[in-house]
């Protein structure tokens, strides 16, 4: 069974991707995604915070309005995976494995990437992806100025690198395919749907707020599904779905939704990276039953693109849910 797959020009032996986490924060790590047959793996985040605190260029007074955890926790954070940290971690992870090797910038303005990228590109890196997530908290921001900052950020980055550039986003934008299609314009190769975004609940009992769970479940999967299926085929960049991909179902829901590849985390992290060669097992049985030689004969099958009421479908199947009747 042919599982190949091609993400922004790169050759995949199968479109899994070990999504950037503690999964993927070392060389080690990495040699063991794939081992476990992964076909790509995006390094752990380099956060910009962290570069402010290495390379000093925080002034003062931003330091003095951090909250001092906050503070404390990103220094030790520099130690641990700081920018000359992760040159060499793209360096040793390319030198440990031949699957592509997609580095990760955690990005929230455009003053500090340029040059990281750059060094990163340098240091091998198959491809970057931009893990973007400027909350909307403030009242004061348009949405014009934030997606501004978006597209600022992917030229400025664009202008340093050569490698393709993908962008990780998380579901809240107003208009989500014009936002796509802008991102696509600006030069994005690949289109990350969706990150999930740090989830926080409230203890009750203490008054406090706590973190909400850090693993998805597989009922958040129909969100990225739904948006995979709107946007694919609609513009050149690859799409690539992420959270609440938990079982070989999910992958091939995906593929048949058209997207070109899917990032796994939590799945990995509660059954160990051998789900990896469960699911590939499981899409090799599906594609065996259903007559599919390769991914590409069914792939985006199910986009609304190639619906025959393209206008209709997310409404119709609204009514339809909504009525009762078929
Ligand atoms: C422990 C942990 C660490 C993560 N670290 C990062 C990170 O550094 N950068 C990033 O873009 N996403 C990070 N993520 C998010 C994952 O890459 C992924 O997008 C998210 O978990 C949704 O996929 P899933 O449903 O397969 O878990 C992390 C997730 C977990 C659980």
């Amino acid at each position: 069974m042919n599982l190949a797959a091609e993400y922004m020009g790169m050759k995949l032996k199968n479109p899994i991707i070990v999504a950037s986490s503690g999964l993927t924060n070392s060389a080690e790590a990495v040699l063991k995604c794939a081992e476990a047959g992964a076909g790509a793996v995006v390094l752990k985040s380099l956060f910009e915070e962290q570069i402010q605190v290495e390379t000093r260029a925080i002034e003062q007074t931003q330091v003095d309005s951090w909250h001092p955890e906050a503070f404390e926790y990103v220094s030790r954070m520099v130690k641990d995976l700081g920018p000359t940290h992760y040159v060499s971690l793209v360096k040793k992870a390319k030198e440990a494995v031949s699957i592509p090797v997609i580095a990760s910038l955690n990005c929230i303005s455009n003053d500090w990437w340029p040059d990281y990228a750059a060094r990163i590109a340098d240091a091998g890196a198959d491809a970057i992806e931009l893990n973007m997530a400027i909350m909307p908290t403030d009242i004061q921001r348009s949405t014009q100025d934030i997606e501004a900052t978006y597209l600022g950020i992917v030229d400025e980055v664009k202008k340093r690198v050569s490698i393709p550039v993908a962008v990780k986003i998380g579901p809240y934008f107003t208009s989500l395919t014009r936002f796509a299609s802008q991102l696509d314009d600006h030069g994005v190769a690949g289109l990350v749907l969706f990150n999930r975004f740090y989830q926080i609940d409230i203890d009750i009992e203490r008054l406090q707020i706590k973190p909400g769970s850090r693993m998805s479940s597989p009922r958040e999967l129909s969100v990225p599904l739904r948006w995979v299926s709107i946007l694919a085929g609609k513009f050149d960049c690859d799409l690539v779905g992420a959270t609440g991909i938990h079982e070989g179902v999910g992958v091939i829901k995906h593929l048949l939704a058209g997207a070109a590849a899917v990032q796994l985390c939590t799945t990995l992290y509660l059954n160990g990276l051998e789900k990896i060669g469960e699911i590939l097992n499981d899409m090799s049985a599906w594609m065996n039953t259903k007559g599919f030689d390769s991914i590409d004969d069914f792939r985006g099958r199910l986009s609304q693109e190639r619906s025959p009421v393209p206008e209709t479908y997310e409404r119709l199947q609204y009514i339809k849910a909504i009525v009762g009747i078929e």
